[in-house]
């Protein structure tokens, strides 16, 4: 069936079938890695080529040749490759070299990348960053946090015992996009998860995914000392606490000698840590870093909000960690959203970004689409990731230090990004076809931050449906626009946290009766009679001035600024002129309407790709965006009315009333 479950690894036969390899040889040392590899090819060649591929001991046919390097070469590093194109015995050859199994590994993935798009060039490549992980928000009832492709893919009532077939098609999945390490559990922690039951289950996956690279690591709750030891107390610096952690650490390597180590949230949302105990987060990251030792890394995360602070939720993860950049334990990385609230459909780089040059700092990106539309809209984040990855954060007050260049971390031992996972126990795993590509980008970005999302979307295109450029070249220009479709109907100009309360689908501008000022969306817009916008400049909140001087400069002045941004940092009067010389209220109404215009053109768009689509896809995917129309309707005729309420101004002529 056409259901989505093989991805991007269909390996439908192409027009170069006939040119492709008929024999795969593997040199040296047998290892599970390398196994994989060799079935990975010829899956995907047998399938790619029409005709059985077969496992050769020498080179007597058209091969690959996987080469593992006897003398190390420092330019593939641990886990890089080189595919180059020769000849031995006579025949025509591809050989894949690294230094190492797993380099072996993504070699082949690329090739198989190469010949389902088109690309035959020799190429070497070696990932940029080092921990490369998905970040599961699965609670142990099978329940997914913030997860609307199904229930958790990890059934624990079932594992050790049972290993679902499905694990190995996950790790496949992974390793094709250079995924190196999974969390598996939600960073809302229980502690349960580090008792032995748990950890033999965590083994089991550990095992599975160990020869594709992958490995496994655990959300920490802070409180497990007590929970789980009986201890009166979680104070990071009580030496009975401390030791607890070193022999559950210790336990764990016991069972699961690679562990990678444990994700963090610490005193944010409800969740316990050190501050329960005047402790800083230095204090507590650096307590797990020591029972850690070098076998395993602490991801630390700086989502931290408090309803206390009655200063502005933006400005607070800068507060509590710029002071203590430089002073973690150097087996520790804080883990940064990508912007200072909370995956919003647009928001500006995380200031945190360009403040802590002493710290490694991972980049946290939700691929799971929270606030924008769940699976059911489509929205590409190849460019939401993109844009955030080569904004200029002016670290150290230089120019040119992109987000991507501060997450790969030139001057530190560590680096990492982190991908909220999007993928459930359905058939399609991620919810909805397009979400598939949400999943492929974040593998693609964390192997080279510098990638081009455009190329990414199109590679992803060619492979999950057809390289038809009749079909690729629309299918990436609506992927390309898509999330900005999104932004125009819900978050236009720089507006945001506008979702609907608790499950954040929906319109919900108007609601503030909730028990926390910063959980309300009236918060966050302050429309009244006169304007709208967060005034984050010296006028208000000052959250403008974490950032550096310099970068700064893009958001200081709102005539010269994107627009994009302009009520993330300015409340400004209804009259306001914008760029387009309309007024401010004008401009807001055009761009909700241009939203859910744009929402329902996506479906003549995708109705023109009928011819190049399974009909099974092609109607999951055509239903999802009439949904997606309708609400994008939804969006704006309820956001339309309600600042109309607050404004009183009547809509721009041309404009249809909301319904
Ligand atoms: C968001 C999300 C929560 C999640 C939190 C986090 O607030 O709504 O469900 O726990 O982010 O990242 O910790």
């Amino acid at each position: 069936a056409e259901d989505g479950y093989d991805l991007w690894l269909r390996y439908k036969p192409v027009a170069s079938a006939h040119t492709l390899p008929r024999a795969i040889v593997a040199q040296g040392t047998p290892s599970p890695t390398v196994s994989a590899a060799v079935a990975e090819l010829q899956r995907g060649l047998s399938g790619l080529s029409g005709h059985t591929v077969s496992v050769a001991r020498n080179v007597s046919a058209p091969s690959v040749v996987l080469t593992r390097n006897a003398t190390p070469d420092a330019a593939l590093g641990r886990e890089g490759y080189a595919i180059r194109n020769g000849r031995q015995n006579g025949q025509p050859i591809v050989r894949i070299r690294a230094n190492s199994d797993i380099g072996l590994l993504y070699g082949a993935f690329a090739y198989l990348r190469h010949v389902q798009t088109g690309a035959t060039a020799d190429t070497t490549d070696v990932p940029k960053v080092k921990l490369r992980l998905l970040n599961h928000w699965d609670n142990l009832d099978g329940t997914v946090e913030r997860g609307y492709a199904g229930a958790s893919l990890w059934d624990w009532w079932r594992l050790p015992d049972l290993k679902d077939p499905r694990y190995t098609d996950y790790a496949r999945a992974n390793a094709s996009i250079g995924i190196n390490g999974t969390v598996l559990n939600n960073v809302n922690a229980k502690a349960a998860s580090l008792t032995a039951p748990y950890l033999d289950k965590a083994a089991v996956l550990a095992d599975t995914f160990r020869p594709y690279g992958i490995r496994v690591y655990l959300s920490a709750r802070f409180s497990a000392p007590i929970e789980l030891g009986g201890l009166k107390t979680a104070d990071p610096l009580d030496p009975a606490v401390r030791a607890w952690w070193k022999a559950k650490a210790d336990e764990i390597y016991a069972k699961i000698p690679d562990f990678g180590g444990f994700l963090v949230k610490a005193n944010s949302e409800g969740q316990p840590g050190p501050q329960d105990y005047g402790r800083t987060h230095e204090d507590g990251a650096n307590m797990l870093a020591e029972a850690l030792g070098d076998r395993g890394v602490v991801m630390w995360r700086a989502f931290v909000y408090k309803a206390e602070v009655a200063d502005d939720r933006h400005k607070q993860a800068y507060s509590e960690f710029k002071p203590h950049d430089g002073k973690f334990a150097p087996t520790v990385l804080v883990q940064v959203k990508n912007g200072a609230i909370d995956f919003q459909p647009r928001e500006p780089f995380h200031p945190l970004f360009g403040a802590m040059p002493k710290t490694p700092l991972m980049v946290e990106f939700q691929i799971t689409k929270e606030y924008l539309g769940f699976a059911t809209h489509l929205a590409y984040l190849g460019q939401y990731y993109e844009e955030t990855l080569r904004a200029d954060t002016f670290q150290n007050g230089q120019k040119g230090w992109s987000v991507a260049r501060v997450v790969e971390g030139e001057h530190h031992a560590l680096s990492g990004m982190a991908g909220v996972a999007n993928i459930g126990t359905d058939r399609n795993w991620s919810g909805s076809h397009f979400d598939q590509a949400n999943w492929y980008a974040f593998g693609r970005l964390a192997w080279n931050p510098q990638g081009s999302a455009r190329d990414i979307a199109t590679e992803w295109a060619k492979m999950t449906f057809t390289p038809d450029p009749r079909f690729v070249t629309p299918v990436v220009a609506l992927m390309m626009r898509s999330r900005e479709t999104v932004a125009d109907y819900m978050t236009p100009l720089g507006l945001h946290h506008l979702m609907d309360t608790g499950h954040h689908y929906g319109p919900g501008p108007w609601v503030d009766n909730l028990g926390r000022p910063d959980w309300n969306p009236v918060y966050y817009h302050k429309a009244d009679a006169n304007g709208i916008g967060f005034d984050r400049t010296k006028t208000g909140s000052d959250a403008l001035s974490q950032y550096d001087p310099q970068a700064q400069k893009a958001w200081a002045d709102p005539k010269t600024m994107d627009e994009r941004y302009l009520l993330w940092f300015h409340h400004l009067s209804w009259d306001y002129r914008t760029r387009s010389g309309r007024p401010l209220w004008d401009e807001l109404v055009l761009t909700y309407d241009k939203g859910a215009k744009d929402a329902a053109a996506m479906q003549q768009t995708w109705a023109a790709m009928k011819p190049y689509v399974d009909a099974e896809r092609f109607e999951a995917i055509a239903s999802t965006l009439r949904i997606q129309a309708r609400e994008a309707k939804w969006w704006r005729d309820a956001s339309i009315a309600y600042f109309q309420s607050k404004s009183g101004r009547p809509l721009p002529a041309g404009v249809a009333a909301p319904a």
